[in-house]
């Protein structure tokens, strides 16, 4: 089996979806680069179409990046497929990602077709964007809510016209991970050529699921995972890529390999927040500011005689200095007195306790306590600096 787990970073495309994100040619240049160094496998730059300056920044990443794939995203329409093709013309390694809806919903009511026509329209758009690139994905918008039947009839028939990779798109993160799961299985078990595509998830956060879905999806056979950095995009938004390159890391069993620089994911995290203007929540897994810190006193306690005894992962791992002990009025003695070992004090156990009881009135007073107001406690026990 092959265990390579492709990243298909779409933070350019369905991230830039976010309300007020509106990125400059400039602003995505410089992400396209920070990807590419980051090592993901595929960029979606744009959606060539949409706008004058999204084909101007699809042309421009795929002038200057080397290593990855740059794909660009088409509805299942002939003029989308050229303009994309135009857009993506000096890039080494080209794809053109499009397709169509496939769920009941999507065909009756959105489209308002049948699902002959479905089938119909899909297998025309691969034959189009063949005509341009080798590469050719193509995604069943809203698979997520899509009868498993016809979706396999639809991703057989894409298969056969030469679609390269097959994505799932979970377009409203309706699905249960049993359920993401289930369907990938079935398509693996069910269509006619499949060893011929990666099959591909494109999870979207509504319920909270996304990354949970993301990793049933690979455990099921999907060998690409479409994602964005701190998971931003419409809505709730999209899977994020640090959350699913870390499970894999950490889960070995599941033999999945990515090409990503783990080191570099805190970087990569702050450019998009700063460039989107999209703050990171602080709980936020991997990337978030408290995701190494400590602040109640029994895990400070834990931390402290062990790193391992409350963190699965090495901050340097992820490009985190290291992790921090906050002082608040939950912390210990322990906390505390590491604090203050690491402003140069050392203390006997009575000259700590004397210090932690004023230390408690200043924590109530304030969420976090300071170096600066650790040193003004210092200070006002001159005896005990004596
Ligand atoms: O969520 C979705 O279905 C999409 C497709 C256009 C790939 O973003
Ligand atoms: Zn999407």
């Amino acid at each position: 089996m092959d265990n390579r787990i492709h990243i298909f970073d779409t933070t350019l495309r369905d991230g830039e979806q976010v309300p007020g994100c509106r990125l400059n040619t400039k602003d995505k240049l410089l992400i396209a680069e920070e990807l590419e160094s980051l090592g993901v496998d595929i960029i979606e730059a744009g959606f060539p179409i949409s706008s004058p300056g999204d084909f101007e920044s699809v042309a421009e990443i795929a002038k200057i990046v080397k290593n990855a794939t740059v794909c660009g995203l088409t509805r299942a329409v002939q003029k989308d497929i050229e303009v994309a093709a135009e857009a993506l013309k000096h890039a080494k390694f080209p794809r053109i990602h499009t397709g169509i809806g496939t769920s009941d919903q999507h065909v009756f009511t959105k489209i308002k077709t049948t699902r002959e026509d479905i089938l119909v329209r899909s297998k025309q758009a691969v034959r189009w964007a063949k005509k341009y690139v080798d590469d050719v994905e193509f995604y069943a918008e809203d698979a997520g809510r899509t009868e498993n039947a016809f979706l396999a009839q639809v991703v057989e028939a894409v298969i056969a016209e030469g679609a390269t990779v097959v994505n799932i798109p979970d377009t409203t993160g309706y699905c249960l991970p049993e359920e993401y799961g289930a369907k990938i299985k079935y398509l693996k078990e069910n269509v006619k050529g499949i060893e011929k595509a990666i099959i591909s998830t494109h999870c979207h956060n509504d319920l909270g699921l996304a990354t949970a879905n993301s990793i049933a999806g690979v455990q099921n056979g999907a060998r690409q995972i479409e994602c964005t950095i701190n998971g931003i995009g419409e809505r709730a938004g999209n899977t994020a890529l640090e959350e699913v390159v870390m499970i894999m890391r950490k889960h070995n069993w599941m033999k999945a390999e990515t090409g990503v620089v783990s080191k570099r994911l805190n970087a990569i995290s702050k450019l998009v927040s700063e460039k989107m203007r999209m703050p990171v929540q602080p709980n936020k897994a991997i990337v978030g500011s408290n995701a190494f810190s400590h602040s109640s006193g029994i895990h400070q306690d834990g931390v402290i005689k062990n790193r391992d005894n409350y963190e699965i992962i090495d901050p340097a791992e992820v490009g985190v200095n290291e992790s921090s002990i906050i002082l608040t009025a939950r912390s210990g003695r322990a906390a505390l007195n590491y604090r203050l070992e690491n402003l140069g004090a050392k203390l006997s156990k009575d000259e700590l306790e004397v210090i932690y009881q004023d230390f408690l009135k200043v924590a109530d007073q304030h969420s976090v306590v300071e170096d600066e107001q650790l040193k003004e406690l210092m200070s006002a026990h001159q005896a005990i600096d004596a």
